[in-house]
């Protein structure tokens, strides 16, 4: 029941800076002692600062706002992410903007396959980040990592000799899309990815919804990646971002998918992403990150039984 942070300060993936001060709010927050509380050892690996010089020197991508900068980061983190996941903690990765999870889910992958499991990923977004730098309209390397963890091209040196271990597109599921771009809907329709957008969860709702995304993982004995992007989260709920869209999940609505994942127990690594301090009022954002990764593992309003979040 180990439990490892690490803070991923990036902030040049997104246009509006300030997720550089994301991983040290969600400290001042709280995250550590809480989920102390709810029994798991927690080892803080502090932040991990960007390396100076890009590794690889390959042609650098037109319409990948720095992509030097970020490519170094991306594998310094990925080799990173694949040590805390192979030490048998449940790694945490605390950003920085959403290009980090092209660092922090490679690792984890890389590690599960060498286990033959496989992984899959959940990416609770308002937008979907399947963008490559042929689609892009912003050339934000935060909008592109889903795509790139999926394998599509134009971002292929980036890990230059970090081993990839991308997922394949039946193993990504997107949850709470409100803002897809033109071209990037039409590439996530044409690999057949599972979108579940606000209209869906409106119909239907978010419980029946989650349920299917872990029956599908467990009937693989598969295991889930969560990246958690604040803007997933309704602007009133969550203003701390520097992408808002309206009429995301509610405060309810997303800890109730947090509860119904920490029941399922497959949960094995977590990103918090996209958090920004300077766009926040008083620290509500951090705390109502901080609170839902209370859910995620384990919190409860009664003290009702719930099932091991045992993984492995
Ligand atoms: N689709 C837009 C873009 O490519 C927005 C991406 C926002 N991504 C995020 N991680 N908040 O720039
Ligand atoms: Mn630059
Ligand atoms: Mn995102
Ligand atoms: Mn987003």
């Amino acid at each position: 029941n180990r439990i490892a942070l690490l803070g991923a300060p990036v902030e040049i993936g997104a246009s509006q800076l300030g997720t550089l001060m994301g991983p040290d709010a969600m400290r001042t927050a709280g995250l550590k002692p809480l989920l102390e509380e709810l029994g798991f050892a927690v080892e803080d690996h502090g932040n991990l600062a960007p390396p100076k010089n890009p590794m690889s020197h390959d042609a650098v991508p037109a319409n990948a706002k720095h992509y030097r900068e970020i490519q170094a980061y991306v594998q310094a983190l990925s080799a990173k992410a694949h040590v805390l996941a192979a030490s048998g903690a449940l790694p945490i990765f605390i950003g920085g903007d959403h290009s980090l999870s092209m660092g922090s889910v490679n690792g984890v992958a890389r590690h599960w396959h060498a286990q033959g499991r496989e992984l899959f990923v959940l990416w609770l977004d308002a937008h979907a980040d399947y963008n490559t730098p042929e689609t892009t309209i912003t050339g934000n390397m935060h909008g592109m990592s889903a795509a790139f963890l999926c394998g599509e091209p134009g971002l292929d040196g980036l890990l230059g000799e970090e081993p990839r271990a991308s997922i394949t597109t039946d193993r990504l599921d997107l949850f709470g899309i409100r803002s897809i771009d033109k071209l990037e809907k039409e590439l996530v329709k044409q690999r057949g990815i599972s979108l579940i957008d606000m209209r869906q969860i409106d119909e239907f709702g978010v419980g029946v919804l989650i349920r299917r995304v872990i029956d599908r993982v467990k009937a693989r004995n598969g295991v889930l990646h969560v990246s958690l992007d604040v803007d997933f989260l309704d602007p009133i709920t969550a203003p701390g971002v520097g992408t808002m869209v309206h009429g995301g999940a509610t405060y309810r609505e997303a800890h109730l998918i947090m509860e119904v994942l920490h029941d399922s127990g497959l949960m094995c690594s977590l990103d918090v992403v996209e958090l920004n301090p300077f766009l926040d009022e008083r620290g509500r954002t951090a705390r109502v990150m901080v609170e839902l990764v209370g859910s995620l593992f384990g919190q409860q309003i009664t003290d009702r039984p719930t099932p091991t979040n045992a993984i492995i």
